[in-house]
């Protein structure tokens, strides 16, 4: 399956692009040459995140996550949770949401 998320050109060089995503939205962010695709949903009650000084926070309670490693800074998500990152490939100049290829 592949479904593309969004243009690579359309994603800014820095903070994150939110893109529609079966219904849902995903965040999307540029990570030195690598290009990331998150849910944005908070893994404590599943709350949306910003995108704030490198990290994506959510608007709920304030759940803090590390954009590079996706790993919980702070807040009340679980300790060693990580946000939901999604398997990607740029194709043709867009980003693709691949699964079981
Ligand atoms: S839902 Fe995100 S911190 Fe509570």
């Amino acid at each position: 399956m592949k479904y593309e998320i969004c243009k690579v050109a359309d994603i800014p060089e820095t903070g994150s692009l939110v893109a529609p995503f079966f219904g849902r939205e995903v965040h999307v962010w540029r990570s030195g040459e690598r290009i990331r695709a998150a849910a944005n949903a908070c893994l404590h009650f599943g709350g949306p995140l910003n995108c704030k000084d490198g990290t994506l926070v959510c608007q709920w309670h304030g759940a803090r996550f590390d954009m590079e490693s996706g790993e919980r800074l702070e807040g009340p998500a679980p300790k060693g949770s990580r946000l939901m990152f999604l398997p990607t490939r740029v194709e043709d100049g867009a980003l693709n949401y691949v699964w079981g290829e």
